[in-house]
């Protein structure tokens, strides 16, 4: 019973991400080592449930597994300048035979179809191609680097082609030029170049961890380009897979992709939670901040409404009918995430006491404890200074001190400008704070 509610709960609350993101464009990418593990099986069946859903996928994999694997069997050393591997003749062998077992692995994967799996049904069809130009790295500090490459063109159009006819496209770390030479790339090259050029609107690194670290062992949940850029130039020691893909993230962000994943491809169902939860289980990296500061219109009352009917329940907030707050929405500024109302606040000028009641400060219970009251209080105090407002009062009942750690002092009803103290309620008993502007 309570797995059927939650079941529910769960699906509904992700209509808006399906709704969403029919019809847009995710690049996918993972090491060889998901294909070593055996994980893509489960990649796969969330691979097939966007597909199904109309999200336009292109898959990039690695080999780097696998060409290590092949160059040990030959006994072939491996040979690397400032992290890039050079790639000979007997180099190049082994990535031709990596990178084709690695795809057709994957693509037998995709084609799976049993009765009673989540593949049940699925229809996939995969495209790969000559999709992606590559050029020579040449020499890096001295050393040529043979067939290593880098991406010089995707050919999007092709790509497009594809996706508008419902294929998943699949590429490979490998790219050829103009002359027929092949060379080997890194994945998260040719992923990045590729969801560039499709001005993808997500681009997903599937990792070792679950994602940039953060303090302690926590991650970093998300992340603008800004602060993506300043965890890098700090030096720190990052993981391994973070100190390839952040950079990528970052670009592609720069460069018109929406939105950059980082999360973890060993947790089971990382990449599902990850799209269809707001809070997500990796890092997000988005150009610019996701929380919007800005005047409430007619459009976020029922946000609103959702958002201080429990401070009201409670107590903490005076009942506000939907009618009184469509009414006055226009004193209302909200604190937008990802398109959520998060909290609110707003100000009653008082114009003939050149001052303002601040009420109605409001964040909602899964956004606590992040700074969003005192960016909303900071919101309202620069909105009243601006106003010519010299004083700022707030009645509470509850929240006394969280007024008073921020610069507010204890006030008395007969301090409230005329108009308010008439309103005052003497049984609710608040109290009144003030500080000046
Ligand atoms: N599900 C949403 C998306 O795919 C939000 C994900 C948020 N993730 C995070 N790590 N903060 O865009």
């Amino acid at each position: 019973m309570k797995d059927t509610a939650n079941f529910v709960h769960w699906f509904r609350s992700a209509a808006p991400y399906i709704h969403g993101f029919r019809g847009k464009t995710f690049v996918i990418a993972f090491g060889g080592e998901l294909v070593a593990d055996g994980g893509f099986v489960q990649l796969a069946h969330d691979v097939n449930l966007l597909n199904s859903l109309g999200v336009r996928l292109v898959l990039v994999h690695g080999v780097r597994p696998q060409v290590e694997a092949r160059l040990t069997e030959n006994g072939t050393a491996i040979r690397y300048v400032s992290g890039l591997r050079v790639t000979d003749d007997a180099a190049l062998a082994c990535v031709k035979e990596a990178a084709g077992t690695v795809r057709v692995e994957i693509e037998a994967l995709l084609s799976l179809g049993i009765a009673n799996t989540p593949m049940a049904g699925a229809d996939i069809r995969v495209a790969s191609g000559n999709f992606v130009t590559a050029k020579p790295i040449g020499v890096i500090d001295g050393v040529d680097l043979l067939h290593t490459g880098e991406v010089r063109k995707i050919d999007a159009a092709a790509i497009r082609r594809r996706l508008d006819q419902h294929d998943i496209v699949l590429l490979s770390p490998i790219g050829y030029s103009p002359t027929g030479e092949i060379f080997n790339l890194s994945l998260e090259d040719v992923a990045t170049q590729a969801a560039t050029e499709l001005a993808a609107d997500k681009l997903i690194f599937l990792m070792d961890t679950e994602g940039v670290p953060d303090r302690g062992r926590a991650i970093h949940t998300a992340l603008t380009v800004s602060e993506a850029r300043q965890i890098l130039d700090k030096g720190k020691k990052l993981p391994e897979d973070v100190t390839y893909y952040l950079p990528c993230a970052v670009a592609a962000c720069t460069r018109g992709v929406k939105r950059a994943h980082l999360i973890s491809r060993k947790r089971d169902g990382a990449l599902l939670s990850e799209l269809f939860t707001r809070e997500g289980v990796g890092t997000m990296i988005t150009p610019t901040p996701l929380e919007t500061l800005r005047p409430a219109t007619i459009d976020d009352v029922g946000g609103i409404l959702g958002l201080i009917e429990p401070l009201e329940r409670e107590g903490i907030l005076v009942r506000r009918s939907r009618e009184l707050l469509e009414m006055e929405i226009d004193r209302f500024i909200v604190l937008e995430s990802d398109g959520v109302v998060a909290g609110c606040a707003a100000l009653y000028p008082f114009p003939e006491e050149q001052a303002a009641e601040l009420a109605c400060l409001a964040v909602s219970q899964e956004f606590r404890g992040r700074g969003f009251g005192d960016l909303l209080l900071a919101a309202a105090e620069k909105n009243g200074k601006k106003a010519g407002f010299r004083r700022l009062f707030v009645l509470t009942t509850r929240t006394e001190h969280w007024f008073e750690e921020r610069g507010f002092v204890d006030s008395s009803p007969d301090r409230l400008p005329q108009r308010k103290q008439a309103l005052y309620n003497y049984k609710r008993r608040s109290k009144v704070l003030e500080k000046s502007l």
